[in-house]
């Protein structure tokens, strides 16, 4: 089956080959085609070109963008899509005052969430999983990362991965899966921090990889929750099995867990509102991604990531959603890209490639998505009819999607 679009008001994002990881500088260019066509095979993309070059016949179907802007799909490379219920009662608490870590240490938070994973069957689960990626993919989203570390015992940790999995088999975008069992201490272990650890590295882990459920392994390396000694052994038994790191760190304090990721090339660094110049120098020496989540901020009135001087130090940048019931309720990638414009500095072109090809990097889909290139997936947006494609993060929280395109096929 082909299929052609023509009068596409500008082909954003076109790469005749997937480009090197955008750093610094390069972050500033978003080639395009105006007044373009593009032609989709199934479920790739087949070719592209100004209207000169058109192709009037070879095609089963045509549609007229008259107008209308074609992008690649965004890439969220850092979402906790797997959970049971919702927290809107702790949002209350903070709005009364309360913050963050004043709640988790009540028993709330991720131990909360985890109660409520740990008693819904995986059926459930999936279910409600499955209507939130639904609902990520007509806000535009093409490939996504999901994360375990809801569960905390191995049953549960296992039901997660097995949702993660499931979803894997039954939908036509790319999606990755990380263990993050090391996300909060449980109550059943207080004071006894390395057994967990320890019973996460010789239970969980070894199943996990047997069973084929997880491509990365992450930790939430924070004052509170995991140290610096307790990321580098999870990291180190991980890779063991062939599992590359990504990891939460330098959300609430930079205390070194930047190097320690960079150190045993974790693939990326997530979070970061909270940044050392120590960290930079890392960064620069490493391979490792920097990627933001500015819902995060924003949701919880903290800092935002200095992704302008992450990109001004020579460096890539990435943004993803962090989609889950604490911290980021909310899925939106479109909102993201406002963010990080409107309270990160960064201009459209530059959230545009960290939300698309450098997002990709950052969860190792490089080579199928994140841009307008022949061969890749035919996962795109297309907008209303509006007057440049500034106006996607400049009028934020407007939906300007007419229709996504996973896999070749128009999402109904
Ligand atoms: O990425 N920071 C750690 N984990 C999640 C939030 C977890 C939660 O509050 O449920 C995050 O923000
Ligand atoms: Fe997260």
């Amino acid at each position: 089956m082909k299929i052609l679009f023509y009068n596409i008001k500008h082909l954003l994002q076109v790469r005749d080959k997937t480009p090197t990881i955008l750093k610094g500088e390069a972050m500033k260019d978003l080639p395009k085609v105006d007044d373009a066509w593009l032609l989709i095979e199934n479920d790739k993309i087949a070719d592209f070109g100004d209207m000169s070059t058109c192709p009037e016949s070879g095609f089963d179907e045509k549609h007229d963008l008259n107008g209308q802007i074609l992008l690649p799909t965004w890439v969220d490379s850092h979402t906790h899509l797997v959970y049971a219920g919702n927290r809107e009662g702790e949002f209350a608490d903070r709005i009364k005052g309360l913050t963050y870590q004043e709640i988790a240490e009540k028993g709330g938070g991720i131990l909360n969430s985890a109660k409520t994973l740990q008693n819904t069957s995986e059926e459930q689960l999936l279910l409600e999983t499955e209507a939130r990626l639904n609902e990520i993919m007509k806000f535009g989203t093409g490939a996504v990362e999901i994360k375990s570390g809801y569960g905390l015992t191995k049953d549960a940790e296992l039901k997660m991965l097995k949702v993660i999995s499931k979803l894997k088999n039954k939908y036509n975008l790319p999606i990755k899966s990380t263990f993050l069992a090391a996300h909060a201490l449980p109550k059943s272990y207080k004071d006894k921090k390395s057994d967990y650890i320890n019973m996460v590295i010789d239970e969980i882990l070894p199943e996990v990889v047997n069973q084929n459920l997880a491509d990365y392994i992450d930790v939430f390396c924070e004052k509170g929750y995991f140290d610096l000694e307790d990321t580098e052994k999870i990291i180190e038994a991980g890779k063991k099995h062939g599992l590359k790191a990504k990891i939460h760190v330098n959300q609430f304090n930079a205390f070194g867990g930047v190097e320690v990721a960079t150190k045993h090339q974790a693939l990326s660094v997530d979070h970061l509102e909270e940044l050392s110049v120590n960290d930079i120098v890392e960064l620069k020496k490493s391979e490792t991604i920097p990627v933001a989540l500015p819902s995060c901020s924003f949701f919880l009135t903290i800092p935002y990531t200095p992704g302008r001087q992450i990109i001004d130090n020579g460096l890539p940048l990435a943004l993803a959603t962090d989609y889950n019931p604490g911290s980021s309720p909310n899925g939106n990638m479109n909102f993201v890209v406002s963010l990080a414009c409107i309270k990160m500095n960064l201009t459209p072109e530059e959230a545009i490639n960290a939300a698309t090809i450098n997002a990709a990097y950052a969860m190792e889909v490089e080579n199928e998505v994140g841009s307008i290139t022949k061969g890749k997936l035919a996962n795109f947006i297309i907008t209303e009819k509006i007057p440049s494609y500034h106006y996607l993060p400049y009028a934020f929280g407007n939906n300007s999607i007419s229709q996504v395109w996973i896999g070749g096929k128009a999402l109904q």
